[in-house]
């Protein structure tokens, strides 16, 4: 291992609790927790066993309190106000790991990125299907050719469960939408030409919080003709669900086939002739023992890798592998099927661009902004 590090965490509700639990037990210290919520840092203090530590309700007092103390910051507050939170903590110049998104309002975020800049050594943000084993492996098939040029992809994630009473979410497909974005955009290698979407309310669904809906079909294509499809939902009755489904010129790809929750992931590779390719892989989830987040099993070995990366690339400087900039391309596509799904499902045209004002006045243009 490297140098055991010293981590504040901003934000510690469910996943920001999971995030320092990590991270203690790869072996670092937690030395400062801070909510907007005193309550919140009351019961992280407690469960991850850190009376001691320095607490904070301040980002910005946090960030100048323990630049000297820090390594790294941990923020996982709402999503609302992801890059307020982060601001001073760049400004510090210490470097974060940001839970997704940048924030839920796509007209701040470009002011966050015009703020911060492109640097990617400067955040890793908490995408961590592209650190999944199972996503990783998938990739690779698709990449060696296996099954030729990809036709269709489709992304499914489906929780089991509403969110908690505390959380804060914009929209169905803004909140769940942006992981399975991201792995679109990770798996095919491109961003979309056009996206639509709904979002509807399926039977027996109460939840504490009104998200305008608790399933959504996005339909997306890509410039060089790949159909896509994000299946969302908060209502999968037997298990919190991820599957990706691929269908190529060549033969098909089924990533994480329901099979139990916990339970196996597979990575079943189908050929032409109808018969599953020696490649095929099984991985596993994580067994847990006593209450955890329902993601936390699928998860776990992602959200650790993750961290390892985060500390890796730091030590040497390198770029993150997501980062503002990329989780900015799930913000414009995730931003384009809410308003289509909020207007009766029409097509929304997106484009990105590497310079931020041809991009920004792209978005303008698409009405995203
Ligand atoms: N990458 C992932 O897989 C993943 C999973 C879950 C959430 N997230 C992201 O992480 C962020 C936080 O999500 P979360 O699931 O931790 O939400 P959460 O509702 O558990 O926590 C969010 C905030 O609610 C308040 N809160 C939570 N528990 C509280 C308590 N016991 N007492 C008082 N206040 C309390 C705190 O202010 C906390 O920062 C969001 O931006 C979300 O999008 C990412």
């Amino acid at each position: 291992m490297s140098k055991p590090y010293k981590y504040g965490v901003y934000g510690v509700g469910r996943i920001g609790k999971v995030h320092a639990a990590i991270v203690q037990e790869q072996g670092h210290q937690v030395v400062a927790l801070g909510d907007d919520a005193r309550a919140a840092v009351a019961a992280a203090q407690e469960e991850l066993n850190v009376g001691g530590v320095k607490t904070f309700t301040d980002p910005a007092q946090m960030a100048r309190e323990m630049a000297e103390e820090m390594d790294a910051v941990i923020i996982a507050s709402h999503t609302r106000n992801h890059a307020r939170d982060a601001l001073p903590f760049v400004e510090a110049k210490i470097p974060i790991y940001l839970e997704k998104p940048l924030t839920d309002d796509l007209q701040e975020s470009f002011a966050f990125v015009e703020a911060i800049g492109r640097d990617p050594r400067l955040l890793q943000i908490g995408l961590q299907r592209r650190y999944d084993p199972a996503l990783l492996y998938t990739r690779q098939l698709l990449q060696s050719g296996l099954v030729g040029e990809i036709r269709e992809i489709r992304c499914i994630l489906r929780d089991q469960y509403p969110p908690p009473s505390t959380y804060s979410s914009r929209g169905l497909v803004i909140d769940m939408g942006i992981h399975v974005a991201d792995e679109a955009i990770f798996l095919t290698g491109e961003f979309p030409n056009e996206v639509w979407a709904s979002v509807h309310s399926t039977r027996g669904y109460v939840s504490p919080i009104d998200e305008g809906g608790d399933t959504a079909f996005v339909t997306f294509t890509t410039p060089s003709g790949v159909l896509g499809r994000l299946d969302l939902s908060r209502t999968h009755s037997s298990g919190y669900n991820n599957e990706t489904y691929i269908i190529g010129t060549k033969g098909t790809i089924h990533t994480g086939r329901f099979a139990g929750y916990p339970g196996a992931i597979p990575v079943e590779v189908w050929l032409s002739n109808g018969k599953l390719h020696p490649d095929s892989r099984t991985f596993e989830m994580t067994y847990l023992e006593g209450k955890y987040p329902e993601f936390l099993p699928r998860f776990d070995v992602a959200y650790r890798l993750a961290h390892q990366q985060f500390r890796a690339d730091l030590e040497i400087g390198a770029a993150f592998a997501v980062t503002q900039n990329e989780v900015l391309d799930t913000q414009v596509f995730v931003e384009a099927a809410h308003r289509s799904a909020q207007n009766a499902g029409v097509r929304c045209r997106v484009q990105r661009s590497d310079d931020l004002e041809v991009y920004k006045a792209a978005c303008l243009a698409n009405g995203l902004i």
